[in-house]
């Protein structure tokens, strides 16, 4: 891949001779492909270490050993995980009961990497992704040690790998999800949590050596259509344990990336015009559709709702627009985030509705199409022969779906206080869930003596090593927002706000 990169970089040089031989009038673009230029050479840093094969490569060591003999059947070989031409470093994966039921039927299945660095061997990190979609999404698209991710040719070592950080465990839950087996049969995310605490307890019996380390849970929310709310797990997984003592493991605190927090009319309705104004370039509307949408969002008490009541401090519970007639669903007549989105995927065929900055061509994905991780990683990892779907064709409640309340409506507010520090992040190119709706959701909820932030998010506060600014950050009492610029896949400015969960920062930004 690197090679692929630098003979890019000769073409553009090639390319700028050409242009310079125009002489002066000329002179922006040679400066832009000048630019250009040096912007290839430096992607090189962001395919981290690139390892040549020797004759008798050392193999990298664990930061940790199991004495358990059971815990050898799970034991990978970093070195022989098909297609991946590195040493991606020891780990240990397969199926794991969630009780101890000799006849247990439901297992989870998960991949434990330990940390690489012997200074945070004290910290377990927990990942799962949202509602039905496996937990592999994360490891391969943002913060495992194997990176592979849409449009990438090849797995490169990702130089962002949360196991710098922590030893960290990613599961495919709840069962229904990915290579996890069984019949999903929970109904809301108590019984959820409760399956996964057992699930925790034949892991650590197996991996004893990590228990009574400090736990951290994080995930981030993904869409399931069929279920009304959408409830990201990670805040009732935590409630749950510290609402059930017994789990030998020290929980601290929760990192969530664009979460369901509130209901669709909080995150969706309320922003959604907003958002695709402020994305002009990437909503390219006619006059009569803009104009018919601003009719909707005037008529449904959308368009100054930001700017009357999501204030700092807020004035008091923030009202639901006249677009629910007094419900959280919104009526049909005031449904404006499908309408935009729909009209948008017209105009732009590969519209990513996680991150609105895609456009043609459609990246390919080892996840999704053509092909699925299975096909060959099956054996390596100690996965099942089943059909494995990035996101579950059926769903993982039973029929009704989850029917939780939404977090910042029931559960958040114990656990941010129960936690020494709890993180939300969410991408300002996120469309699916809107950030401003997250502020909303914030400013309506009431943790450790007082509702919402008391002063504002103040722009441009967070920012990455070697980057500089890259978003706004707010911390108060015990809760921290982070908004990305871009979208949640910007691995440098996750890892950043990582270390700060993990105290191994004293604050989110790095730069
Ligand atoms: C497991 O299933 C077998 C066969 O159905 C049954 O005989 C046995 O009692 C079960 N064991 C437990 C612990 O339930
Ligand atoms: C290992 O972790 C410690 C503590 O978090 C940190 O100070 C140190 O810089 C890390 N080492 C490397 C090589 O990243
Ligand atoms: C993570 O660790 C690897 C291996 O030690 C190192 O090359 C990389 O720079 C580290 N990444 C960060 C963000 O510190
Ligand atoms: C799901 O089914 C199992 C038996 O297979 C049962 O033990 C468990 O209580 C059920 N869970 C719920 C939430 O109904
Ligand atoms: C704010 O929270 C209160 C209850 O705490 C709820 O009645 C109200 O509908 C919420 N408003 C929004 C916009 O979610
Ligand atoms: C609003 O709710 C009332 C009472 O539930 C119902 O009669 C009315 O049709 C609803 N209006 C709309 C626009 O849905
Ligand atoms: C304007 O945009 C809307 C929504 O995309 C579309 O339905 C309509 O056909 C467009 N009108 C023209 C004249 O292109």
């Amino acid at each position: 891949m690197r090679r692929f990169i630098f003979s890019l970089a000769l073409v553009c040089s090639y390319a700028f001779k050409s242009a310079h031989s125009f002489g002066g009038a000329m002179e922006g673009l040679e400066d832009a492909m000048d630019i250009q230029r040096e912007q290839l050479e430096r992607l090189g840093d962001f395919l981290g270490p690139m390892n040549i094969p020797s004759s008798a490569p050392a193999k990298r060591q664990s930061s940790i050993t199991f004495s358990n003999p059971a815990a050898e059947q799970f034991f990978v070989d970093g070195t022989k995980i098909p297609l991946v031409n590195f040493d991606a470093g020891p780990s240990w994966s397969g199926l794991m009961p969630i009780s101890g039921d000799p006849n247990e039927t439901r297992k989870l299945f998960f991949w434990f990497w330990p940390t690489n660095n012997v200074s945070n061997t004290k910290d377990l990190l927990f990942w799962t992704n949202g509602p039905g979609c496996s937990s592999l999404e994360g490891f391969l698209q943002e913060n495992g040690p194997i990176s592979w991710s849409w449009g990438q040719a090849e797995p490169t070592p990702n130089p962002w790998s949360w196991t710098n950080l922590s030893h960290v465990l990613w599961v495919e839950q709840p069962v229904g999800t990915g290579f996890s087996q069984g019949t999903p049969n929970i109904t809301n995310d108590d019984q959820l949590a409760a399956e996964l605490m057992g699930f925790f307890e034949q892991f650590l019996e197996v991996f004893q050596e990590l228990k009574g380390n400090d736990f951290w849970l994080s995930g981030e929310s993904s869409d399931d259509d069929r279920t009304v709310r959408r409830v990201l797990y990670v805040p009732y997984i935590a409630n749950w344990i510290y609402e059930h003592p017994g789990l030998d493991l020290n929980l601290k605190g929760i990192w969530i990336a664009d979460p369901s927090l509130s209901y669709g009319v909080v995150q969706q309705e309320i922003p959604a015009l907003r958002f695709a104004r402020a994305n002009q370039n990437l909503f390219p509307f006619n006059s009569s559709f803009w104009d018919e949408l601003q009719a909707i969002s005037d008529k449904c008490g959308y368009t100054d709702y930001l700017d009357d009541f999501v204030t700092y401090p807020p004035a008091g519970q923030l009202p639901l627009p006249v677009a629910t007639n007094g419900t959280f669903t919104v009526t049909q007549a005031c449904r404006i985030h499908s309408p935009i989105q729909r009209a948008v995927g017209v105009l732009n065929p590969v519209f990513d509705v996680y991150r609105v900055s895609d456009t043609w061509p459609n990246l390919w994905s080892v996840l999704g199409f053509p092909r699925s991780t299975q096909e060959f990683v099956q054996d390596a990892i100690h996965a099942p022969h089943i059909v494995w779907n990035s996101c579950a064709d059926r769903s993982v409640y039973l029929p009704g779906g989850d029917r939780s309340i939404p977090s910042t409506l029931s559960v958040l507010p114990n656990v941010i206080e129960k936690s020494e520090r709890v993180i939300i992040v969410h991408g300002l190119a996120d469309f699916i869930l809107v950030a401003e709706g997250t502020r909303i959701a914030i400013q309506n909820m009431t943790w450790n003596g007082a509702q919402g932030f008391q002063t504002p998010i103040e722009p441009e506060t967070f920012s990455v090593k070697n980057m500089g600014v890259y978003g706004n950050e707010h911390t108060e009492r015990g809760l921290t927002y982070v908004e990305f610029y871009f979208s949640e896949f910007v691995p440098w400015a996750s890892f950043s706000t990582l270390a700060y969960l993990l105290g191994k920062q004293d604050s989110p930004s790095s730069g």
